[in-house]
């Protein structure tokens, strides 16, 4: 078997020691000789500790994988067979701001749904075409991993602007099996669920146990209060009447359009209490992860990391890679063109399905033609996203505009304005296309 180099952009995450764990799990189905951490010089010290737990990790394995900690982005992506992106564009402060902003206007602060989501995505896109120029000239073969939020918006920008093969993968949907099979109280290997959707927006439209439909006793349980979120995502409970008409299973993510109002005072309130907005609060978080990390002693993924909300994120990594590298025709739930899956949406927009894994990638499995109770949501949020998109290239003043307005949570055109030119003005070294 042909060794693997990996190149990991965004590195120095507090995530990382998650991801090669997963790499330790599944050595023996997948041989990597080479992890190349990239970061940028602000995020050198956290390479660095991130780094040498890395190393720490695959010493105690008994591995031979190397581990590269460097700066130098084009090296790692030379001859890389896999890029995983995980970075943040602003850091955690660039977040926090992302959160508190729609919060001035009383609308949903949140890091990737609404306008959080739409700065972040800002951000992001002139550096994720930088780096697909690199892949495009020195790894044109490569896969790229995309784990980037907004993954959905930031995996429709490298389909539709780039020529580098890409696959868009969150934890949400590995996350909301595990959770199912929780709550069914039974091994998750045996749950398989539908999804249909876009990222951070999918719906479980059919759980099957042994071939079986259980969707309804899964609805059962949750209006009798089982849990099915995230860490970073409160368990309000849903509405017994509306779950049993919608006849799906909703991700965490849309208790923020189906439970705005009680989701925003929520928001408000924590951040006017010390506890703080989300980043606020995984920025304290990260810190004494850190700390932890730095111990010359720890060789193994610290239980504290439990602490995020990115759970189940490298076993949905690497067991993607694993599929593609050892051919095996698996289904895996992953951000890739529709073309057609779902007839309601355009061809050429990314969407969160499921879809056959081979060597030659991810294969979408038809979902057909959405029903009205979740048509309107998905196309709304979807024309935001395209918009969001041109607008993330263009730079273009009015497109981004228009994409605000047309979000579901902002409720005006004054308000998408306001939101808008905070944005820019507190975003502004980071967003080169809007001049
Ligand atoms: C979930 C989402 C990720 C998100 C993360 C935030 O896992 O799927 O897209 O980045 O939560 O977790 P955090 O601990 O940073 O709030």
């Amino acid at each position: 078997m042909k060794g693997l180099k990996i190149a990991v952009i965004g590195g120095g995450s507090s995530y990382t020691p998650e991801l090669i764990d997963g790499f330790i799990k599944r050595a023996n189905e997948l041989p990597v000789n080479e992890i190349y951490l990239v970061d940028i010089m602000d995020g050198k010290h956290k390479l660095e500790i991130v780094g040498e737990l890395a190393k720490r990790m695959i010493k105690k394995s008994g591995l031979s994988t190397k581990i590269i900690s460097t700066l130098d982005r084009r090296t790692a992506i030379k001859g890389a067979d896999f890029v995983m992106t995980q970075f943040r564009v602003g850091g955690l402060k660039a977040r926090a701001r992302d959160e508190r902003i729609p919060l001035r206007y009383n609308v949903l602060g949140q890091e990737t749904t609404g306008p959080g989501g739409f700065a972040k995505a800002m951000r992001t896109i002139p550096v994720i075409m930088d780096i697909c120029k690199d892949i495009e000239e020195l790894s044109p073969s490569a896969w790229l991993i995309n784990f980037t939020n907004p993954a959905g918006m930031i995996t429709e920008t490298i389909l539709k602007h780039t020529n580098v093969k890409t696959i868009g993968l969150c934890n949400v949907p590995i996350g909301m099996v595990k959770m199912v099979a929780n709550i069914l109280d039974v091994d998750s290997a045996k749950v398989k669920i539908d999804f249909v959707g876009l990222n951070h927006l999918v719906w479980g439209s059919k759980v099957y146990v042994n071939g079986e439909n259980v969707i309804n006793r899964v609805i059962d349980k949750l209006c009798d209060g089982a849990s099915l979120t995230m860490k970073n995502i409160p368990d309000l409970k849903w509405d017994k009447d509306f779950l049993k008409s919608l006849k799906m299973i909703p991700c965490p993510y849309h208790r923020y359009y189906y439970m705005t109002d009680d989701l925003v005072a929520e928001e408000i309130e924590s951040s006017n209490s010390e506890k703080g907005t989300r980043a606020e609060q995984v920025q304290k978080i990260e810190k004494s992860l850190f700390e932890i990390y730095k111990n010359p002693d720890l060789d193994i993924k610290p239980p504290q990391l439990e602490k995020r909300g990115g759970a189940y994120y490298s076993d949905a990594a690497v067991s993607l890679i694993s599929a593609i590298y050892n051919d095996k025709r698996e289904i895996h739930t992953v951000n890739v063109r529709n073309n057609g899956t779902i007839p309601s949406l355009p061809h050429d927009v990314a969407v969160e399905v499921n879809c056959v894994v081979d060597s030659t990638g991810p294969k979408p499995i038809t979902v057909g033609y959405l029903p009205a109770k979740i048509k309107g949501l998905i196309q709304s949020v979807k024309a935001y996203e395209e918009l969001a998109v041109q607008a993330g290239i263009t730079g273009n003043y009015g497109t981004a505009l228009q994409a605000l307005t047309v979000h579901p949570l902002v409720p005006s055109v004054k308000i998408a304005k306001q939101l808008l030119d905070d944005i820019i003005r507190e975003n502004r070294e980071y967003l080169p296309q809007f001049k």
